[in-house]
């Protein structure tokens, strides 16, 4: 979790504030917003202020409701000046979009706003994301004074070059993408600010591909969509996260690294290199249990055939296989698809303590609105100490849940299992 103080200066692209607003809070962290009075033109403060929860500022002479203080805290008991206040409680300051004015404006230390003011006043990491016309962009005076803020510590995320605002021109200077913006922050959070800093986490995700022939397979539905969740939610509590892929064309987190496999076999390999260095491992993909124990080099043809009978083979459970090498402070979860609600966390419980884990999330795949293939999810987290239900939502929701509890079991001294009802 982090304070993001997000400066909007006033460009077309202060729409796409908002998305870094909504990205950042849906993310965990706690945002404030500084609006110069030209942002306020493109984009009015009650938008940001309902995404960030928290009154957003223009002017000095104006009173901050909050005093100061981000949505994770309590306001103090004095009204304090709102530029020095922000920017102590702020662990980073984003200006997005910053506007060639502002730029100059940061480069020469003027302080005839709330935003310049308070940008002045920090000493907390700034990120600058210009945007603006081609033309601008590229002129030296732009580019000195970005240089200015670069000598000075200042991290500037480079605009897009593409189609711009005004018909017809095209050129660098669109704002970079809002998820690019919010992994720069989040890399540029201090060490320890976060309850996952420090930790490594492998996530896997996806369904593994068995190959029958040269162009067919035996495959599942899974989408990897929950794996994904798992990994970005982890992104955001500070970890350093790899997800071994099986087969997912989601789009990816610019601050995950990502290993693609296609079969059980590749899926163990990559999990095995990683397992040594992983201090939560979240295994959210479905694993084959069976391959073609016979695999054609080529196209198997139909003609002349009435049929096809392809023999299967086990694969390894790769999940029990890292188990057995598991050192004491790593946590593992497993994942189990059962079939009908009442069998379910029986099913799940017996697959804890078979495979030897901390957790597994169980749902019923019988059910077509959740799980396998879909946008939402309700699970069962079944651990030693109890069980855990969470109700159908988002599987960002689901994820947040499970990484409450790997968080908790992780430190069973502090009350792990409040987590569990
Ligand atoms: N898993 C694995 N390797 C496999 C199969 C599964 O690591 N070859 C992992 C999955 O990623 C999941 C967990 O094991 O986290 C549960 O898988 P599941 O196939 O449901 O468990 P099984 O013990 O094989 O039970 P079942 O009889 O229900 O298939």
């Amino acid at each position: 979790m982090a304070r993001i103080l997000l400066g909007v200066s006033g460009g077309i692209a202060a729409y796409k504030a908002l998305e870094v607003v909504r990205l950042a809070t849906k993310a965990g962290h706690a945002v404030r917003v500084v609006q110069t009075e030209a942002a306020q033109r493109f984009v009015g403060a009650p938008s940001f202020a309902a995404l960030s929860g928290a009154p957003v500022l223009t002017t000095e002479w104006e009173r901050d409701p909050a005093r100061g203080a981000f949505p994770d805290q309590k306001p103090p008991s004095h009204d304090p000046a709102s530029h020095l206040e922000l920017v102590r409680n702020a662990d980073v300051l984003l200006v997005a979009p910053a506007t060639a004015n502002t730029i100059a404006r940061l480069a020469h230390g003027l302080a005839d706003d709330l935003l310049s003011t308070a940008a002045l006043a920090a000493t907390c990491p700034l990120v600058v994301a210009p945007a603006m016309n081609h033309h601008m962009w590229e002129h030296p005076a732009t580019q000195a004074n970005l240089q200015t803020l670069r000598e000075r510590g200042a991290t500037v995320v480079a605009p897009i070059t593409g189609a711009l605002a005004t018909k017809g021109e095209w050129g660098t200077g669109r704002l970079a993408d809002p998820e690019v913006l919010l992994a720069t922050v989040e890399a540029l959070v201090p060490a320890g600010a976060r309850p996952w800093d420090g930790l490594r986490v492998l996530v896997t995700a996806g369904g593994t591909r068995e190959p029958i022939d040269s162009v067919r397979y035996v495959g599942n539905r899974s989408s990897g969509r929950m794996g994904w969740a798992l990994a970005e939610e982890a992104a955001a509590r500070g970890a350093q996260v790899t997800v071994v892929a099986a087969n997912v064309g989601l789009p990816r987190h610019p601050r995950v690294t990502y290993v693609d496999v296609e079969t059980a076999a590749e899926l163990r390999d990559a999990c095995v290199a990683h397992f040594a260095q992983t201090d939560v491992l979240l295994m959210a993909a479905a694993v084959a249990d069976f391959r073609p124990a016979q695999v054609a080099d080529a196209k198997i043809k139909k003609t002349g055939r009435d049929g096809l009978v392809v023999e299967m083979a086990p694969t390894e459970d790769v999940l029990s296989a890292l188990a057995s090498q598991r050192v004491p402070g790593q946590v593992l979860v497993g994942f189990a698809a059962e079939h009908g609600a009442q069998t379910a966390i029986a099913y799940g419980r017996g697959k804890l303590e078979r495979k030897g884990l901390d957790a597994v999330v169980v749902n019923d795949v019988s059910r077509k609105d959740i799980g396998f293939d879909a946008v939402e999810n309700e699970v069962t987290i079944v651990t030693a100490s109890g069980d855990r239900h969470v109700e159908r939502s988002t599987k960002a929701e689901v994820a947040r849940a499970i990484l409450d509890t790997a968080e908790a079991l992780r430190a069973p001294t502090e009350g792990a299992l409040g987590a569990a009802s």
